[in-house]
């Protein structure tokens, strides 16, 4: 298959390039850097020229309101563009409970982009993933100072970026789904847990304090973040990608 990766040099896309090519497909990676801008356009057709199908892994480079016009302008274009080239599947990686954390405004515009995905005529398949194993320090650094990282008790189910790719590179190949599949680790912790653990096994002598009102998952309520029934559970834990 020819599978146009859209954020092909990122986190997950390139990862999911590597795996599709190692078992026989001809994954392209596209961006900004390889002349692709899916905010104008740019390139975009001539990216999705043979596919059979794309993968939308590409980010935001913010998380404030503009991500919200970001996402919805790349996704207008990767729409029209897909229909046009006749496109068979699209693929989209968002993150579960997206929807349930109106708070986010970057949520939001994942929501956003799952809707066009949603009403375009290209079948789809989108998949939600849990946190990243890769984007907990950077969250615990957000409300971190010299002495202390103050960190709400939001119950999350991170997951390798590694694992993420093989889904979604998984998922790619097969039948577009029409609906959305979770992803997710193996295990459920709370994210002042989650830091003290990485605290640990940096030997990083900060303390933890629980507070509910701090960092960026302080909008979450419940279980919003934790996958939901049928979701595919992954194989890493988080102490032995700590450990690696
Ligand atoms: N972090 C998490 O815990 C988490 C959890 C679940 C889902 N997700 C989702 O996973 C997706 C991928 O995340 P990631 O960490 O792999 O992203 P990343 O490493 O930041 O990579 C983003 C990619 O998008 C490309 N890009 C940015 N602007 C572009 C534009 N205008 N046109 C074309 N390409 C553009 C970048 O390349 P250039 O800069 O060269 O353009 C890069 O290849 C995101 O949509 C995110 O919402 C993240």
């Amino acid at each position: 298959m020819k599978i146009a990766v859209m954020g092909g040099t990122g986190l997950i896309g390139a990862q999911v390039v590597k795996i599709l090519n190692a078992s026989g497909h001809k994954a392209v990676p596209h961006s900004r850097s390889t002349g692709v801008d899916m905010l104008s356009g740019q390139g975009l057709a001539a990216a999705l020229k043979g596919a059979d199908v794309v993968v939308d892994a590409i980010n935001s480079p913010t998380f404030d309101d503009a991500s919200v016009a970001f996402f919805q302008a790349t996704s207008d274009n990767l729409r029209a563009a897909a229909a046009d080239a006749g496109v068979g599947h699209a693929v989209l990686l968002s993150i579960v409970g997206a929807d349930l954390v109106p708070g986010l405004v970057y949520y939001r515009g994942k929501v956003r982009q799952e809707d066009i995905l949603k009403s375009g005529s290209t079948p789809y398949s989108i998949v939600r993933a849990t946190q990243f194993f890769e984007f907990i320090e950077p969250a615990m650094s957000f409300s971190a100072d010299e002495n202390t990282i103050r960190l709400s008790a939001t119950r999350i189910q991170p997951i390798a970026a590694a694992d993420v790719a093989q889904a979604v590179a998984r998922i790619s190949t097969g039948t577009p789904l029409r609906g959305t599949r979770d992803v997710a680790g193996p295990e459920v912790f709370s994210l002042d847990q989650l830091g003290r653990i990485t605290l640990a096994a940096h030997h990083d002598q900060r303390t933890v304090v629980t507070d509910d009102s701090a960092g960026i998952f302080a909008a979450v309520s419940g279980d919003a973040l934790i996958a939901k029934d049928g979701a595919v559970l992954a194989p890493t834990t988080y102490r032995e990608w700590l450990a690696r």
